[in-house]
């Protein structure tokens, strides 16, 4: 595992977009996105960089149960930074289908047919309660080993995510990490110096090579 600081916000958008167009050059096929708001500087980075998009298909490791057009759908906020800018495949869930089961079960098949032996390089952000993906603290979808993409009931925002499981993310070739801010300073000791089983550990303990890209305000306990 290793631990990257960069000292502004901007600095660690353009390391996450220089390590990114390094390990999406070394073969992989598919490219995880994270959703939330760090990664937006970062993707609108990448849309520059020297990156085999006519070889990737990309993909949504988490969404939120909103309509695509809605301002918090994961896949807006990557088609206005990213997806729209490069000439890239990707494949997102369906949240206008009846149910988010309906909508993880179709969306799941989907990617089964894009991963080879699992996952190629995926991007994942951070909340300060130590989440990743839509793997929430306490919540039910952190214990399911199969199907590897589940809807699962949020009561800490009382909504409905749809997001990959641990097993499927651990599966991962590369996991980058991408978290910026003093909000997560203390999150990221209980983690990464206490070792505290948070989503976010539990995800970087598999067989990924795993990265973590830091902000110094958000490396600050470290
Ligand atoms: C989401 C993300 C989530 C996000 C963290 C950090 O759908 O919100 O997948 O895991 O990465 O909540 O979000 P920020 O980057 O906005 O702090």
């Amino acid at each position: 595992m290793r631990i990257e600081v960069f000292d502004t916000p901007d600095a660690l958008a353009a390391g996450a977009a220089d390590l990114l167009t390094v390990l999406l050059n070394e073969g992989a096929t598919t490219f995880g996105l994270a959703g939330g708001s760090t990664p937006r500087a970062a993707y609108r980075e990448l849309q520059s960089r020297d990156v085999p998009w006519d070889r990737l298909t990309c993909w949504f490791p988490d969404e939120r149960w909103v309509p695509p057009e809605d301002p918090d759908a994961n896949l807006l906020m990557a088609r206005r930074s990213l997806l729209d800018h490069v000439p890239v495949r990707f494949i997102a869930p369906d949240t206008t289908l009846e149910d988010p089961a309906v909508a993880a079960s179709v969306y799941e098949t989907a990617l089964d047919g894009e991963f080879t032996d699992g996952p190629g390089v995926v991007l994942l952000g951070m909340g300060d309660d130590g989440h990743t993906a839509s793997l929430f603290p306490g919540t039910g979808a952190l214990t399911v080993t199969r199907p590897a993409y589940v809807a699962n009931w949020v009561p800490q925002f009382n909504t409905w995510r749809l997001t990959a499981t641990v097993p499927l993310l651990q599966r991962a070739s590369s996991i980058v990490f991408l978290v910026g801010g003093g909000s997560k300073a203390n999150v990221l000791r209980r983690i990464l110096v206490d070792d505290e089983p948070l989503p976010a550990r539990v995800v970087a303990a598999g067989d990924a090579d795993v990265t973590w890209l830091l902000d110094r305000d958000a490396a600050a306990e470290l």
